[in-house]
């Protein structure tokens, strides 16, 4: 069985919705930013925090885990730069909790969701794994943290791991039933969508003076499903004992700009956007591109989805989705 940390957030229920084809599946969360009605129907769903000890044990105690995909974690760049303590506690403190209590019951096996905010600012324009790692803000400091945490565990008590670092998750799945549902949105493809479905009076641009072609942010957009895919590969590879450590970019290895996102988004839907500049937001670096070639070599994964694909599976989700509109600004 394989549990599923934090599996009804955004991209924990992608990947559970493709691993029930595969492996039984046990997912917890705590619901504190999650959905429960996103979780498959196929997989055992208890509702509990990773930082809860005793909560764990019990888990571990009564089902036959052997391997964990961590997703649960707060992961807003800006939020974490007002409230730091919360980004250590949550996304270190309790994973330290998790670790603990894997090691005692002798699950070896880990896949984390780390992300592209460990680089920091980038100094090349393509960033692959070896880019220096200096994150700006609270939220990547963290995520860092714990790829250095296990990878100490890895040495010295045999942890085996795959650390992923998302560039911009986007998109929805395949079937419209589940997608992107965050309360407050903060994330661009989303925000835009809601205004063109009509309960979002405008879209902002932070700031139109970057140091790129049209002087918004670029950013590497990635499908849910494609990060999903990435993560069962990993699994598989870990489960045959051929993969003891590493660390992957997940992404397209193309940048588009905060307007070619509005631009294609207005295509794709027919509607016209109706956007004004405001000013940068904190932590936003100008240009954020992933190299993919290394998971591409070792394990054969290569994102399937473009970014036409990426906001048309988005609009269908919000389309249908009854609840949107929730976080109209
Ligand atoms: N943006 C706007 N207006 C909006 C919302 C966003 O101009 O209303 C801009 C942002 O300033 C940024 C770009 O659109 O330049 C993308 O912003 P998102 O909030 O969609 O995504 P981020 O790049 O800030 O963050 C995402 C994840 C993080 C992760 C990061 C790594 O949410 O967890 O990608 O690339 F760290």
């Amino acid at each position: 069985m394989i549990l599923v940390a934090g599996g009804a957030g955004y991209i924990g229920s992608h990947l559970v919705k493709e691993l029930v084809k595969k492996e039984k599946v046990i997912v917890i969360d705590n619901l504190s930013t999650g959905h429960q009605k996103m979780v498959d129907e196929n997989a055992v769903f208890v509702k509990g925090d990773i930082g809860d000890k005793s909560f764990l044990e019990e888990i571990f105690a009564s089902f036959p885990i052997k391997a964990v995909m961590h997703f649960a974690a707060n992961s807003l760049v800006g939020e974490s730069v007002l409230h730091p303590k919360k980004y250590y506690e949550n996304n270190v403190g309790s994973t330290m909790t998790l670790l603990h209590v894997m090691l005692k019951y002798g699950v070896k096996h880990l896949i984390f969701s780390s992300t592209a905010a460990t680089y920091g600012i980038p100094t090349a324009g393509i960033i692959d794994e070896t880019h220096p790692t200096l994150p700006i803000t609270p939220y990547g400091q963290s995520k860092l943290m714990v790829e250095q945490i296990i990878q100490d565990y890895a040495k010295a008590y045999d942890l085996r791991f795959v650390s992923f670092r998302y560039f911009n998750a986007a998109g929805a799945h395949d079937s419209g039933e589940i997608g992107e549902l965050h309360s407050p949105e903060t994330h661009l493809i989303p925000i835009v969508l809601q205004h063109l479905a009509g309960v979002r009076k405008k879209v902002s641009i932070f700031g139109d003076d970057y140091d790129t072609p049209d002087g918004t942010c670029m950013r590497d957009y990635i499908h849910v499903t494609d990060i999903a895919n990435a993560h069962i590969l990993a699994l598989e590879s870990l489960l045959e004992g051929n993969r003891a450590t590493a660390i992957y970019n997940l992404g397209n290895g193309q940048g588009y700009s905060v307007k070619e996102i509005i631009e294609t988004c207005e295509r794709l839907t027919g509607v016209k956007a109706n956007v004004d500049v405001f000013e940068r937001r904190n932590g936003d670096p100008a240009r954020l591109v992933a190299s993919s070639k290394k998971i591409e070599q070792e394990l054969g994964w290569v994102p399937k989805r473009n970014i036409e694909q990426i906001i048309v599976s988005a609009w269908k989700w919000h389309q249908h989705h009854k609840s949107l509109g929730t976080t109209i600004l």
